[in-house]
């Protein structure tokens, strides 16, 4: 079989890839399944969302899909099942073999432009796109991969919400997953007590620095009523009831079926913990979210740091 990005991921020349311990966790993690819910409309992104979708934006100069694929192959997923909606086929085309470039870059000897084209390609069969056929909301675009993840705990990961560590976040979840027989995870980041009505709350039972055991998820509350400062951010490690669950839940906040909802429904059942995350993450899905990891990821960069520190010492 061909070396692509499930089966083993190098990172490219100047790729971001993730680092660390876990570079490549070849599927210890017990994850192999992963779901992209790409379906949404990027509307706070707009216009530049009108027409290509957010999650193909670059940053510095690969798109932010990239970055998942790259998380959840070093994290040992093998499948990766993308829920795409109209006007998303471009992350389709990015995942698959250009052919006249490809050739054209062969006869021009451009062999590491080439190289790193290939590696950042996954194995052939391994991607799955499914499509949600309307933007009924996160909790149903998760729905809608039922039926090819199946009966095992698969992971989640919202790609807009770009997470640069040395470990791959979602093996730091599969690490807490394996240590506690099986628990549901999610990653959480401490946000300040303003912006606590953007988020799902956690609602901790135990809390040792690293785990946090769950009592309850509070969804988007108002600072003076928020158990926490804790944030559910864009990944999470799923039991399959979860599926069940949301197959009868009625639309929430919004009108959109909430997978907020679900975990809070599945949390009566089987426990969850949320993890503190080491690394950064950025939200891409904002205007300076987006910018600042496009400045974080290129200050990274060798070929890049120098050039632009100078200008935007100019800005600054
Ligand atoms: P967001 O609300 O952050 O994304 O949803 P959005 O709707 O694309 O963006 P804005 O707010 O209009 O700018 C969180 C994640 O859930 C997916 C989105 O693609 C995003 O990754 N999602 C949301 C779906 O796949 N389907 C939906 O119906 C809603």
């Amino acid at each position: 079989m061909r070396e692509g990005i499930s089966g083993s991921y190098h990172g490219t020349g100047n790729a971001v890839a993730p680092r660390g311990t876990a570079e490549r966790d070849g599927g210890m993690s017990g994850i192999r399944k992963v779901v992209f819910p790409v379906a949404g409309l990027g509307t706070r992104m707009l216009p530049a969302t009108k027409v290509l979708p957010k999650e193909m934006l670059p940053v510095v100069d690969r798109p932010i899909v990239e970055y998942a694929v790259q998380e959840a192959a070093a994290a040992g997923c093998e499948v990766f099942v993308f829920v795409t909606g109209r006007g998303k086929s471009l992350i389709e085309d990015h995942f698959d073999r250009a052919f006249e470039l490809f050739e054209t870059l062969a006869r021009k000897g451009k062999t590491r432009e080439l190289e790193a084209l290939e590696a950042a390609l996954p194995d052939p069969g391994s991607i799955v796109y499914t499509r949600q056929q309307a933007p009924l909301g996160l909790g149903h675009a998760v729905w809608c991969a039922r039926n090819i993840v199946g009966d095992e705990p698969f992971g989640v990961i919202l790609v807009d919400d770009l997470v640069h560590a040395r470990t791959p976040c979602l093996a730091q979840l599969a690490a807490v997953h394996a240590e506690t027989g099986g628990a549901n995870v999610v990653a959480v980041e401490e946000v300040p007590s303003e912006h606590t009505s953007r988020y799902g709350i956690l609602d901790p039972a135990e809390d040792d620095g690293r785990r946090v055991r769950v009592r309850a998820f509070v969804e988007k509350p108002k600072p003076e009523e928020a158990p926490s400062r804790l944030a559910v951010i864009g990944r999470y490690i799923l039991s399959p009831r979860i599926f069940s669950i949301l197959e009868d839940l009625p639309p929430g906040a919004g009108g959109e079926i909430q997978l907020t909802d679900a975990m809070t429904r599945l949390l009566e059942h089987e426990p969850f913990y949320g993890v503190r995350f080491e690394g950064r993450r950025f939200d891409c899905g904002d205007r300076v979210g987006y910018l600042e990891a496009n400045l974080a990821l290129a200050m990274e960069r060798p070929d890049i740091a120098a050039r632009l520190h100078a200008f935007l010492r100019h800005y600054v």
